[in-house]
């Protein structure tokens, strides 16, 4: 570059930011302003101002303001236009429906009922106890904890559980027990070191060789070189195996879905087939291992050998029948002639 060069450079860059960056620059300028209105619903503004708000918000002035009270949609302060749930439109403002009432029409009339009410005639009265909903006196809808639903009907679950879906099915287990084998239990499990464990959680202090888990009950030998800490495995699952996740948010080994698959990661996407094989949609979540034609060693996208494939030969011998091969095969080798 000479002397010469450079103030026209400066000056070919100065224009380059007044026709390209500077519009930009005004552009975010003008975005960003309008992130400054709250509560705003518009991304993008002509103006600087806002021009709708989001629920529960009105416009004056170009800046969002709170609506009444229980209004969920207004004009301004003094107009609301529709309320929040348990709450009724009256003279434009929002009044409490009475407590029993989910939604209302009136301070009187209830048109549908909070939990464990049920609606008769406009007024909501009590469900029977063990019901957390009903739709009559007799009927439950759903039951409160510890009681399972049968025939409208709310039964109390067995002792051990929190709460059930029959009497023994538990869904959690209650105070002192815990999931051990997916029945409800007091005891250690017996993969417990010495079947030692916490008194009010189950949890083991330490487990046999082998078990890792809250339990101790899962196999170290899932892991990767079954290599496993006393809750989890040091550096995830072997192949073939994904890392599924408890309740509690604790891991453990699960088998892919797929045949053949060496590397998924959940039930039903396999990310790396074993030699041999090739991935294929199978459906829209579903990705299977099919296998290569005996004669490839491996192969991608199609159950033929890649086209280099003198390498790809499950049997070096065939390689010398490479040529004859691409004759009959069209597009593949590795074939044995007969
Ligand atoms: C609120 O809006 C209503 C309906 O648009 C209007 O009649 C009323 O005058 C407004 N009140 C105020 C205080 O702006
Ligand atoms: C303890 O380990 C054995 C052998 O692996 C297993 O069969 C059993 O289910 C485990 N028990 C518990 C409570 O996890
Ligand atoms: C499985 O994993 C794939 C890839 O990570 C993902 O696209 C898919 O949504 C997952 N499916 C489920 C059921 O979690």
């Amino acid at each position: 570059m000479n002397e010469n060069n450079y103030p026209c450079l400066r000056s070919c860059n100065i224009l380059l930011w007044i026709l390209l960056i500077a519009p930009f620059m005004l552009l975010r300028y003008s975005e960003s302003a309008i992130c400054y209105v709250n509560n705003c619903v518009s991304t993008k503004c002509s103006s600087m101002t806002c021009d709708t708000c989001n629920d529960g918000y009105f416009l004056l002035r170009g800046i969002c303001r709170k609506c009444s009270f229980g209004c969920s949609t207004c004009t301004n302060f003094s107009k609301c236009t529709a309320c929040a749930d348990k709450f009724y439109l009256q003279s434009g403002k929002c009044h409490r429906c009475f407590y029993r009432c989910a939604t209302c029409t009136n301070s009187k009339t209830c048109t549908a009922c909070a939990d464990k009410f049920y609606l008769q005639s406009g007024k909501c009265h009590h469900c029977f106890n063990r019901c957390a909903t009903c739709t009559n006196l007799k009927t439950c809808t759903a039951c409160a904890d510890k009681f399972y639903l049968q025939s409208g009907d709310c039964h109390l679950c067995s002792s051990v559980c929190a709460t059930c879906t029959r009497f023994k099915t538990c869904t959690a287990c209650g105070d002192p027990y815990w999931n051990l084998l997916g029945q409800c239990s007091s005891l250690c499990s017996t993969n417990c070191t010495d079947s030692r464990c916490d008194d009010t959680t189950g949890l083991c202090y330490d487990c046999k060789p082998g078990k890792y888990g809250q339990h101790c009950e899962h196999d170290c030998n899932l892991c990767t070189e079954g290599q496993c800490g006393l809750r989890q495995c040091i550096s995830g699952c072997k192949d073939a195996y994904y890392q599924g996740y408890t309740v509690s948010g604790n891991s453990y080994c699960l088998k892919c879905a797929q045949d053949n698959c060496i590397t998924c990661s959940n039930g039903t996407y396999c990310s790396q087939c074993k030699q041999g094989y090739y991935r294929k949609r199978t459906s829209t979540d579903v990705t299977s291992c099919i296998q290569c034609y005996s004669f490839c060693l491996t192969c991608q996208l199609t159950e033929l050998c890649p086209a280099d494939c003198v390498q790809h030969c499950s049997d070096p011998d065939n390689q010398r029948n490479t040529k004859s091969t691409h004759k009959i095969l069209g597009k593949s080798c590795c074939f044995t002639v007969k």
